[in-house]
């Protein structure tokens, strides 16, 4: 129970850290955009196909990979596009986004391995704690990868291996700004870069030419725009040599989807500092939203800063790793009512192994109940089968009155779900493609603006 004193503190805390709503008329339309969908949705159903599983909107797909280069291509002379692999690993969203015109950006043995077997020209291997088996993979295939280094040590062990099988590698390094200790583990600190070069250059296998950086959840590109000054100072006070051969800047990925991060009232700071003064605050009809700028924005404003501190001193390419923006709007999960306990109360045939983390406690998402759409929404705890009381869809669906056997949708779970799936007790659900269609672009070309790689220092 609440003391007296924590009573008092409750209401001063909510007015201070109140989140913005998600505006109810926007969500009527995200429903009523996928209920006009639906028999599209529901035709893998007709096709023999069987609940749960995750749908694959090719179409959404490529129309947000035209648009992620298209935007930034207006702000930057040269620009490089690689799909963060990690974000959603099935085969046929990179290789959708290689037929777009994008490289890989990989992370392990196994990415690589699937970014080799889709034959794709252009890959970034970057991630800490790379293996020998790992770099040597890469090494093998140097014409096509190049390594985002992470370590000293990793320098060192490149250096061994590519000299083993007397390969030459491109490679740029990881660097980290961050003050949170969590980002310790990334990269190098930027200071050391100086360093790094140097020993680098000792370095008979190794062409450093590259610099990364890259953070996480950007709602806005603050993040990004405080590396890209500190950056220019530092690349001031670097040797010649150095910027002469810097190839490529790397911004990493962490753009957030710009309809902005949607939350179950119970996480957003109101809701958390509420449960620590014991109240547990529950509300299924209220939901919030974190904006997040457009992409356009940040282009904008990135094109700018790199126009400012960094292009005087040298004008290399620029390359971008996002993930999430690309794919969140690409996969959807259908699910079934199996048993409805209670008129708020409904469990399905699908656990949250399908998506590997208790997403929907945190986040929200709108379940819609394709069999009967529409657009009110009704409180009910939406439940999977596993043996777990935190295997949670949602706490209330759109729709008629749910009924047995329902087909539900959730959209927009293409990011950081499959990737994450789980064998538990269920089987992890299969993915169909919704629709297939030809590539209409490949907009990804070499500027001419920029020089060229310098593979032989
Ligand atoms: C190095 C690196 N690049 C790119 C990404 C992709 O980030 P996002 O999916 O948020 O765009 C990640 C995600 O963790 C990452 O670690």
């Amino acid at each position: 129970m609440p003391t007296t004193e924590t009573t008092l503190s409750w209401p001063k805390a909510t007015e201070e850290f109140a989140e913005p709503i998600l505006p109810h008329a926007e969500l009527q339309d995200f429903c009523a955009f996928h209920f006009d969908r639906r028999k599209l949705y529901l035709q893998p159903f007709k096709d023999g196909h069987t609940s749960p599983l995750y749908l694959f909107d090719q179409a959404i797909l490529r129309e947000r990979a035209q648009r992620f280069q298209a935007t930034f291509k207006a702000v930057l002379p040269a620009l490089s596009t690689y799909y963060a692999v990690k974000s959603n690993n099935h085969p046929e969203v990179a290789r959708t986004l290689i037929e777009e015109g994008l490289g890989l950006d990989v992370s392990s043995g196994i990415e690589l391995t699937l970014a080799l077997d889709l034959d794709c020209k252009e890959i970034i291997f970057s991630g800490p704690g790379k293996t020998d088996q790992e770099l040597a993979l890469a090494v093998a295939h140097a014409e096509r990868t190049t390594i985002l280094l992470d370590s000293f040590g990793e320098l060192e062990r490149l250096e061994k291996i590519a000299g083993a099988e007397k390969k030459e590698l491109r490679v740029g390094v990881r660097l980290t700004t961050e003050g949170n200790p969590l980002w310790r583990k990334f990269g190098i600190a930027l200071n050391r870069l100086p360093e790094f070069w140097e020993k680098a250059q000792a370095c008979k296998h190794i062409n450093l030419q590259g610099l990364q950086y890259h953070s996480s959840w950007n709602l806005t590109p603050d993040r990004q725009l405080g590396f890209i000054a500190t950056l220019g100072e530092l690349l001031a006070k670097m040797p010649a040599t150095f910027l002469e051969n810097l190839y490529f800047i790397d911004l990493g990925g962490g753009f957030w989807p710009e309809p902005g991060e949607w939350l179950q009232a119970q996480a957003t700071r109101v809701g958390t500092i509420g449960k620590a003064f014991g109240h547990e605050i529950k509300d299924p009809l209220k939901h919030y939203r974190l904006p997040a700028l457009p992409l356009a924005n940040f282009a904008q404003k990135l094109g700018q800063a790199l126009t400012r501190h960094i292009f005087p001193k040298c004008c290399c390419r620029v390359c971008f790793e996002p993930g999430r923006w690309l794919c969140h709007d690409a996969m959807h999960l259908l699910i079934t009512v199996v048993d409805k306990k209670a008129d708020d109360l409904a469990i399905t045939d699908a656990g949250t192994n399908t998506i590997g983390w208790e997403r929907f406690e945190s986040d929200y998402f709108p379940v819609l109940n394709l069999s009967r759409p529409e657009l009110t929404e009704h409180s009910c705890d939406i439940l999977g089968s596993l043996c777990t009381p935190h295997d949670i869809w949602g706490y209330s669906y759109w729709g008629e009155t749910l009924q047995e056997g329902d087909t539900l949708m959730i959209p927009s779970q293409g990011a950081y779900t499959y990737s994450l799936r789980q064998n538990f007790i269920k089987a992890p659900a299969p993915v169909v493609v919704l629709a297939k269609q030809p590539a209409t672009s490949s907009a990804h070309k070499t500027c001419t603006v920029n020089t060229q790689p310098n593979q032989g220092r």
